[in-house]
């Protein structure tokens, strides 16, 4: 009954920001990503009938309390459930990367948990299943459980059985880099699901946003099929700006950038303008994603690396998804 997992944390190409249903964790519209290798998680889970609760430690310390504690206890009593066993579990999980910091930890932590906690239970659950039950710990997570290029659907049904990821393209399918530009330390102030939920409580712009999410989708999809980098600059940033623009108009409005998140996207438009093919994309954080083709890696690198308000820089590539380790 024991088990270890690494997930990668994915990037949304057009963004998720809204549930249709809260309970059970379903989204309002689709979502398009890439999965990242060079960041990871790795997750341990055990299921132990001598523990009188569930147990967790994040990067070696124990967590006794709080929200991320009852996320996980919340997310095993549903594998509990789906196993028929009464055990809790010991879970043990490592990010290379900081946690909370809007660097999409809780998307490879949820998947990471998914794949390590439905095999030490003896779960042995199609992909499709995987991604439906790890959306019920992240909305993102959902995505990780599949490699590449992901497309998540928002499904129909009532309890989210068809609110689940799918591969559209395989990693290798295309060579892009993302470089992850730190604009600032610290974990973000206002939680995605806080910020989803206030968003379509207050903001005048929520149906606009989620109206245009389906086409969105449409573009990006086959700027992925025909590998049309421009066209994919175009889709990313507009639906960036178009979640934050939801959010930013709500009441009050939720403002996730610093002073180096706003210079930084003026910067990369200047420099794709300038025949440096990058583009950015940003998160419920105040980082900054670029993105370019592998033939320009170098130039991006150098270019994030030289810049004043980048604290640090993480490189990833197309990655795999969630798989069990050992
Ligand atoms: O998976 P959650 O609930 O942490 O939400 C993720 C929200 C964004 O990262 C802002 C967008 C996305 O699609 O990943």
């Amino acid at each position: 009954m024991r088990s270890t997992a690494v997930a990668h944390p994915n990037i949304a190409l057009v963004k998720y920001w809204g549930k249709r249903n809260v309970e059970y964790n379903i989204p309002a519209a689709g979502s398009l990503s890439v999965t990242l290798q060079g960041l990871e998680t790795e997750t341990h889970v055990e299921f132990d009938e001598s523990l009188a609760h569930d147990e967790l430690k994040l990067d070696g310390d124990p967590v006794g309390s709080g929200r991320m504690l009852d996320r996980v206890e919340d997310f095993l009593g549903l594998v509990r459930g789906y196993a028929g066993t009464t055990a809790h579990a010991r879970v043990e999980t490592r990010n290379n990367f900081p946690t909370g910091a809007g660097l999409a930890s809780s998307a490879s932590g949820f998947a990471a948990l998914t794949v390590a906690a439905c095999d030490a239970a003896g779960l042995d659950l199609p992909r499709r299943e995987m991604s439906a039950l790890a959306r019920r710990g992240s909305g993102s997570a959902a995505r990780s459980i599949f490699g590449g290029y992901v497309e998540m659907k928002p499904g129909e049904a009532d309890d989210g059985s068809d609110a689940v990821a799918m591969q559209i393209a395989e990693a290798d399918h295309w060579d892009l880099r993302c470089f992850v530009g730190v604009t600032a330390e610290g974990k973000k102030k206002v939680g995605s699901t806080e910020g989803m939920m206030h968003t379509e409580r207050s903001s005048p712009y929520y149906e606009a946003w989620i109206d245009q999410v389906p086409r969105d989708i449409e573009t990006a999809r086959q700027a992925v099929r025909t590998r049309d980098f421009d066209e994919l600059a175009e889709v990313a940033e507009s639906s960036c700006l178009q979640m934050h623009a939801s959010a930013i108009a709500a009441e009050p409005g939720i403002i996730y950038w610093n002073g180096a998140t706003v210079e930084l996207m003026k910067a990369v438009r200047e420099q794709r303008e300038s025949g440096l093919p990058m583009f950015f994309t940003v998160d419920a954080g105040p980082h900054v994603k670029v993105f370019c083709p592998k033939d320009h890696e170098d130039d991006v690198s150098s270019w994030l690396a030289d810049r004043d308000d980048v604290m640090d820089v993480y490189e990833a590539v197309p990655g795999p998804g969630a798989h069990l380790v050992e």
